[in-house]
């Protein structure tokens, strides 16, 4: 098997639509990171998403749909759950919630709740109304590498094991969504920061929203098995620094997180230009990616201090990189 990368023309997207409900795998961009998607209904196209990117099967799927009307046929919406996606759909925000009959048990690892979101990406909101099925679609990487925020990205990682990958240009937020678990609406806890975060999501629900995304307990563990693993990592080891030395050796790839004054060394990248986060967060896994490749013996990556909701987000993916295997 072999890649192919279409443009998003109309004429491609309805070939892949109907690539998608016969069953097949279609790498999809959308404004978090590419996803690769499949049927959700349909189980064994739901199991080749497993198979390509060689993931736990406990570790389970984000289904995605146009907005709340399609996603109250997957899952039962509670008035929390409704108000918060009226608010952020479609974006970067995924509620867990209870699931419906209809979604495969391979989509929820055999769990009772089903997580979804509506993107905001155009070409992942014209597949979807063409295919008129919900989609499946964990970031398109092999499992717990460095999420693909390019379509070059996804054939790199599966290009042997997939067909079809849409080129929708970079990924313009870069981290992957916030994940809300909603299923008891009087304790709503954020599994996964991203850039929605936990004070929009209090100032919409009306009540505290607690983030669980670090917690070791067995609870944690159950409810979002893939987020405390060792996740979003490149191969060469990586190391956080407060202190960056920019005359290190040469085998040690720098990032830092804002264009450095001075000409850099060629072992030098950077993630923004004046040290916006938007900007980092958009930059970040193409340039970890860049830096993995290089051959370095280790990567060393300058902290981010900032505080707030992307911050956050970021900080929580920098430290799952950096965690050993
Ligand atoms: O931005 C995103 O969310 C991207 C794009 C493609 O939409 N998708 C993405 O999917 O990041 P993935 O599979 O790489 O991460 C999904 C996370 C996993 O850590 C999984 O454990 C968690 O969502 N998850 C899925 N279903 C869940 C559920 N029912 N309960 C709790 N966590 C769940
Ligand atoms: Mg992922």
């Amino acid at each position: 098997m072999k890649a192919k990368t279409y443009k998003p023309t109309l004429r491609n997207l309805r070939y892949l639509a109907a690539e998608l409900r016969k069953g097949e795998l279609v790498a999809i961009p959308t404004e978090t990171v590419y996803g690769l998607a499949a049927n959700a209904l349909d189980s064994s196209a739901c199991r080749k998403i497993f198979k390509a990117k060689q993931r736990p099967r406990n570790d389970p799927l984000i289904v995605h749909v146009l907005g709340l009307e399609q996603a109250e046929q997957l899952a039962d919406f509670n008035p929390a759950a409704r108000k918060v996606a009226k608010k952020f759909w479609p974006g970067p925000l995924t509620l867990v919630l209870p699931r419906k009959a209809c979604i495969p048990r391979i989509v929820t690892s055999g769990g009772d709740t089903v997580a979804i979101r509506a993107p905001l990406h155009e070409v992942a909101r014209k597949l979807l109304k063409i295919a008129r099925v919900p989609l499946a679609a964990p970031s398109a990487n092999s499992f717990s590498y460095i999420s693909p925020t390019e379509a070059a990205h996804v054939t790199d990682g599966l290009g042997a094991r997939i067909r079809h990958v849409i080129d929708g240009g970079p990924c313009v937020l870069g981290v992957e969504s916030t994940i809300l678990d909603l299923t008891d609406p009087n304790n709503p806890r954020v599994l996964r920061p991203g850039s929605i975060g936990v004070s929009a999501l209090q100032k919409v629900l009306g009540n505290e929203v607690r983030e669980t995304s670090g917690a070791k307990s067995q609870r944690a563990r159950q409810v979002a098995p893939g987020m405390l693993a060792k996740h979003y990592s490149p191969r060469t080891p990586l190391r956080l620094t407060n202190a960056i030395n920019t005359r290190v050796k040469e085998d040690t790839g720098i990032i830092v997180l804002r264009r450095p004054r001075s000409l850099a060394a060629p072992n030098i990248f950077w993630l923004s230009e004046r040290g916006s986060l938007e900007e980092i967060a958009r930059n970040l896994y193409r340039v970890l990616r860049h830096a993995d490749k290089s051959g370095f013996k280790e990567i060393v990556v300058e902290k981010l201090l900032a505080e707030g909701e992307l911050a956050g987000a970021i900080n929580d993916r920098l430290k799952r990189a950096a965690a050993k295997r």
